[in-house]
């Protein structure tokens, strides 16, 4: 896919691998959409693509929310035209144990707010972002991608009941929707990071960044401009389908 000139949503894109993906995308010579949660980091964000300000759009909307969704693709088509690919990058970690004991005692559990907000964002996020991508994509019929965000905890990982579940349902949607969508031309990827450097990941527990470096063969954190750059080959290369790249440095846990 030559993506000059075309239409891109990238969601959580205030910071970390969504402001890398916009930025990489932008190189490429695309019009972005970057939207957010967070609206006043969306607009310290805009500021920092400068070089390519006349092809920056932004609108902050919760991807959890299926009206502000459905309004970040009207913001969208209005500022850049039709969209041909999104990527439904927006995640949030709310880590615990599903239950913690004394050995005899069950002190704490996952709260249902823990994993039910994990499980919004996470998972409907992106269920909600997929569905109006491929609803517009449709409509204008010139196909287009949509690339997936989910995470090597997708296979399990202690302590994160709530995000192995939404990661694992994430690469689900994917398979589901690149034999859905084929037949009007577009693809679905998704992309399973390992540990890559950003505000999320400093906000793991340091034992648990520590135990995920040192399982990693590369023996040091990602980058989000190798992650922004893996994303860009799933979009760009047309061979790629229904699939899920691990992008882990070479990680075993
Ligand atoms: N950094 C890593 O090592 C890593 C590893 C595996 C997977 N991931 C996944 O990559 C994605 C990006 O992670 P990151 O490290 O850049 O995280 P980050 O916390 O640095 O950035 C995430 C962004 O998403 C936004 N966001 C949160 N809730 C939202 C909502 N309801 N609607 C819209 N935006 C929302 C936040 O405001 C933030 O700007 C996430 O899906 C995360 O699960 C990251």
């Amino acid at each position: 896919m030559d993506i000059t000139d075309r239409g891109f949503v990238v969601t959580g894109a205030a910071r970390g691998l969504g402001l890398a993906i916009a930025r990489t995308l932008l190189e490429r010579g695309a019009r972005v959409m970057l939207s957010d949660v967070d609206g006043d980091a969306l607009v310290a964000a805009r500021e920092t693509l400068g070089h390519a300000a006349d092809r920056v759009a932004t609108a902050p909307c919760n991807v959890a929310d299926e009206d502000q969704v459905a309004a970040l693709f009207d913001a969208a088509e209005s500022e850049m035209g039709a969209v041909h690919g999104v990527v439904a990058n927006a995640g949030i970690l709310r880590d615990a144990l599903l239950v913690k004991s004394d050995g005899k005692h069950v002190t704490q559990r996952m709260s249902l707010q823990a994993w039910q907000s994990v499980i919004d964002v996470n998972l409907t996020g992106v269920f909600l972002t997929g569905r109006e991508a491929a609803t517009r994509m449709i409509e204008h019929g010139e196909g287009g991608v949509i690339i997936n965000v989910s995470s090597i905890s997708r296979a399990g990982n202690m302590g994160q009941s709530n995000y192995a579940a939404a990661k694992a349902g994430v690469v689900a949607l994917t398979t589901t929707w690149a034999g859905e969508l084929a037949r009007h031309g577009i693809r679905c990827n998704a992309i399973a990071p390992g540990v890559i450097d950003t505000d999320m990941v400093a906000s793991m527990k340091p034992e648990a960044r520590e135990r995920m470096i040192s399982a990693t063969r590369v023996g040091r954190l990602g980058t989000p401009d190798e992650l922004a750059d893996a994303v860009r080959f799933l979009i760009e290369n047309g061979f790629n389908n229904g699939r899920v790249l691990e992008f882990d440095g070479g990680m075993r846990i």
